[in-house]
């Protein structure tokens, strides 16, 4: 029915929600960390390539299926296609959703601490050599698990509101506060005294050092910054209006991402290098560098809350994109009420998400395939799920998709260029899935 549901009411609503639903803790927490273990510049160098030869078009994929089917994941496969194989696909987006939702719970529930402690100025008082162990000693005990479980209720608060009311309200308003707040930022950490290394790792490729691990990782984080892969744009597309333009829509999204990763790099490695931290520190990178960036900047206390209160906006509008293509699922396709679904939703990932955030502590010694729960969970969907997924949608539009829905689409109510729509389908039947191919080839170290 498509009639009853829910659509976006403006035009910027649907960039809003769509770039709030990439950009989040994927920018700011997880690009410097990436790009810290992975070398920095030649991470840089293949992420760019890869979010605009691979990211922008899959984007429009997912972007076609989703208001071409106006449906969630599961059901666009099997409305437009008679072969009920591809819905499969479904399966593997709304499995990788609720993994991401449970390990990325915990970063923002590491982000509301810190939000605490900014502002009760506890975050100022920790003495300069103790800012490692300090987050050490939060994150391996208990505390994260009770963030954790709060920050699942405010999303599921929120998303029993509804979409319009809900989301968009909170992302119009927000989204824009955060970034002029990282460019005060990049100002302050092009200041400082390890400016020249900072830039120097992030933007001086050393080819040496790429390997496939460099290669997956980029790719990986590409398809996760952008919330690509499974099914999320695909699910906000559906409620897209028929004026939307798709391709423009892409673009922007695919724009305004890679500008924010790349100003929390040019946030953090300056710093890295001047507070002698170590760049491959891992999941917990910016959460040891960001407080030693603001107790030196004047009135810090009151950036620092101001920074993890946008943070926490920033990622709820992405943990409400993940709960969305669930929530649309669980509605559609097993007719349970959206309360339910949401509950369900939030009842999953919040047992899972336990497991992760007690990943640092007392279940460190729990290793599947040599990984915490949390480390698997991130690999597995951001690596391996969503590069996957990512690669059988391009598949599926590019050469399975009746060419008439395509190019409605596409076109929309208004008209594309030749060349684009061109260039769109040669990247969606060759460059994506052959790209694709070849990155999870290099990991089997078979080329
Ligand atoms: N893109 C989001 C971020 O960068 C994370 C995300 C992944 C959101 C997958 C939805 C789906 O923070």
């Amino acid at each position: 029915m498509a009639e009853s549901r829910a659509q976006f009411v403006t035009r910027l609503g649907v960039i809003a929600t769509t770039v709030g639903s990439a950009v989040g803790l994927g920018n700011i927490w997880r690009f410097p960390y990436e790009a810290g273990v992975h070398g920095g510049g030649a991470f840089l160098l293949f992420y760019i390539v890869f979010i605009f030869l691979i990211g922008v078009p899959v984007i429009c994929a997912e972007f076609i299926m989703g208001r071409g089917a106006r449906s969630n994941i599961f059901g666009a496969f099997r409305k437009l296609h008679s072969t009920r194989q591809w819905a499969w696909i479904g399966y593997m987006g709304i499995l990788s959703s609720i993994l991401i939702l449970s390990f990325y719970s915990v970063v923002a529930g590491w982000t509301v601490e810190y939000f605490v402690q900014s502002v009760t100025g506890a975050i100022d008082t920790i003495a300069e050599g103790e800012r490692h162990s300090s987050f050490d000693t939060f994150s391996t005990g208990l505390k994260p698990v009770m963030w954790t479980l709060i920050f699942l209720l405010a999303n599921a608060v929120i998303l029993l509101r509804g979409v319009q009311s809900g989301i968009e309200k909170v992302s119009n308003i927000l989204m824009p506060v955060l970034f002029l707040i990282l460019i005060v930022f990049c100002i302050n950490s092009l200041l400082m005294p390890g400016v020249g290394e900072g830039m120097r790792f992030l933007f001086n490729p050393d080819f040496s050092k790429v390997d496939s691990s460099v290669l997956i990782g980029a790719l990986g984080q590409a398809f996760f910054s952008l919330s690509l892969g499974l099914g999320t744009m695909m699910t906000y597309a559906s409620y897209f209006s028929d004026r939307t333009p798709l391709v423009k829509s892409a673009s922007i999204i695919a724009v305004l991402d890679t500008v924010v990763a790349v100003l929390a790099g040019i946030i953090i490695f300056p710093a890295v290098f001047t507070y002698g931290s170590e760049p491959a520190a891992g999941p917990k990178l910016v959460f040891e560098v960001l407080p030693a960036i603001f107790h030196q900047m004047p009135g810090g206390v009151f950036w620092s809350a101001l920074f993890f209160f946008l943070l926490m906006v920033a990622s709820l509008t992405s943990t409400i994109s993940m709960s969305e293509i669930c929530i649309a699922f669980f509605t559609e396709q097993f007719g349970i009420g959206r309360r339910k679904a949401t509950l369900l939703n939030a009842g999953i990932a919040m047992v899972l998400g336990t497991l992760c955030a007690l990943s640092f502590g007392p279940l460190s010694n729990v290793l599947i395939f040599g990984q915490s729960f949390f480390g698997l969970f991130d690999y597995v969907t951001s690596n391996i799920f969503l590069p996957l997924g990512g690669m059988l949608i391009s598949i599926f539009v590019g050469w399975f998709l009746d060419r008439r829905v395509f190019r409605e689409q596409l076109r929309g109510t208004g008209s594309i260029k030749g060349w684009i729509y061109k260039v769109i389908v040669i990247c969606l039947r060759y460059v994506a899935p052959t790209g694709i191919a070849l990155v999870f080839l290099s990991g089997l170290d078979i080329i």
